[in-house]
């Protein structure tokens, strides 16, 4: 068969997603069978197709016994060809229903379908997750992150930046030496990137303004539910760009990602029974700024045991959330807890700050991204590298963007998953990537 006949037809084939075009046809729909129930001279098939889910009514009478007879063989997740007319149901959750004319069974799966017919713990579905991805909340939330993706592609194209890879197998530490996975490489030691941010300095200098979209990895021993091993971030970087206008562009950024899954993922949405009333507040309104020294004193007065000069904690950023209900760019960490590429200024106290902004999601979505104005001097940053014990010779390179034609840049990251998982409100992280990596989890 010639490949453009074989792609034509496949382009005819029918959707559950196109059905509220076709009400009143009759159609021809390949899929799984996710439930099904009898009752008397009626069955009910609960049926989807991957792009959403339908129920086929059957009767005997409509189908002929042969088909009839082939229908109470089903089981769950049986793959199936149903054949209907069309009904718009406003009661159903897709608004359809389809009044069953045929029905041919591809494969019957066996009587031990192992998800589905009682409450099952998340250890046990993510034993299964092979299994588990086909149920209705993996589906809704893993369009969603699908979707996350696509906006944020369009939203980079869009404002002028070119997608630049950075290697996953890096010699050197961006963040935090702690945090790496070692890789024996050809008996060297290599790391897994734990971000792309040092090549996207780099890139800067030839293409402007860049991002990269890749795995990232951290080995820190954190066993939360805002942890993976194994994520997916957004590295953003722009020439001649300060920390205002960063914290600008991510928030177009947000309010774009937002704005779209609020527009194209209805269905997901309401799977999730996710309250949408926070998230279309603040595609409208703006985002909220606080310095860190600031934010450390509204937690105290709200009777907090801070640390001034720490880190914000999983606690504080959920209490700044719960307070102010809109993203939030928390500004100027003290240096020491953050990396060594920020640029830095002495506070009136005599602390030293980075130039930096954690962005953090209202809803217990805690910090979804972090970004910073990068220090340019070549001296201040070779000299931080040593204070560090970082090894000089293997970041010579990146010292070269400050060498050859040094400009003020800034970028930020995004963790995907922290993204998405705030977006769709469920509880733990683990749900919002295809196979989660996590201290306690790296099967199947
Ligand atoms: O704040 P991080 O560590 O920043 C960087 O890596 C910078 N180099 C980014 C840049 O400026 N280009 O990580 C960025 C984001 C975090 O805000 C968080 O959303 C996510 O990545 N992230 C994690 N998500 C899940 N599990 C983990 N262990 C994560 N670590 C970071
Ligand atoms: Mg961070």
């Amino acid at each position: 068969m010639h490949p453009d006949f074989v792609r034509a037809n496949f382009l005819f084939m029918i959707s559950i997603a196109q059905l509220s075009s076709l009400v009143g046809q009759e159609v021809t729909l390949k899929g799984w069978a996710y439930n099904f129930r009898s009752s008397g001279k009626i069955y009910f098939l609960q049926f989807r197709d991957g792009s959403g889910h339908v129920q086929v009514v059957y009767s005997p009478q409509d189908i002929g016994d042969e088909a009839w007879a082939v229908l109470q063989t089903v089981r769950l997740e049986s793959s199936v060809i149903v054949k209907g007319i069309v009904k718009a149901e406003p009661r159903s959750p897709s608004g359809f229903e389809i009044q069953g004319t045929g029905f041919e069974a591809v494969h019957i799966a066996p009587d031990d379908y192992p998800i589905g017919k009682k409450e099952h713990g998340p250890e046990f579905l993510f034993d299964n997750r092979d299994l588990y991805l086909r149920s209705n909340t993996p589906w809704a939330v893993l369009r969603i992150r699908d979707r996350v993706f696509f906006s944020i592609e369009q939203f980079f194209h869009e404002e002028g930046f070119i997608r630049f890879d950075a290697p996953i197998l890096q010699p050197t530490s961006c963040e935090d030496t702690t945090q790496l996975f070692k890789v024996d490489y050809y008996d060297h030691p290599m790391y897994l990137s734990q971000t792309g941010q040092l090549y996207s300095e780099a890139a800067i200098m030839s293409f402007g303004k860049v991002y990269d979209f890749a795995p990232a990895f951290r080995a820190e021993k954190s066993k939360t539910r805002h942890h993976l091993s194994e994520l997916w971030m957004l590295d953003a970087e722009m020439a001649f760009f300060d920390l205002a206008m960063s914290m600008d562009l991510q928030e177009k950024m947000l309010k774009r990602i937002v704005g779209d899954v609020l527009t194209y993922c209805k269905p997901e949405l309401a799977i999730l029974e996710r309250d949408t009333t926070i998230l279309e507040r603040l595609v409208k309104e703006p985002f909220l700024h606080l310095k860190h020294a600031e934010a450390k004193k509204i937690l105290e007065q709200e009777g907090l045991t801070v640390d001034h000069l720490d880190d914000m904690t999983t606690e504080e950023e959920i209490k700044l959330g719960d307070m102010y209900k809109l993203p939030i760019f928390i500004e100027d960490y003290p240096l020491a807890v953050k990396a060594f590429y920020m640029k830095r200024y002495q506070d009136d106290a005599g602390v030293m700050r980075a130039r930096n902004a954690d962005l953090v999601a209202p809803e217990e979505g805690r910090e979804i991204i972090g970004g910073s104005q990068r220090e340019v001097s070549y001296d201040v940053l070779r000299q931080e590298i040593i204070d560090r014990k970082y090894p000089l010779e293997e970041y010579e390179w990146y010292l070269n963007t400050r060498k050859y034609g040094a400009v003020e840049h800034s970028g930020f990251g995004l963790g995907l998953e922290r993204t998405v998982r705030w977006i769709t409100g469920v509880h733990h992280i683990r749900e919002t990537i295809p196979f989660p990596r996590m201290l306690s989890r790296f099967r199947p």
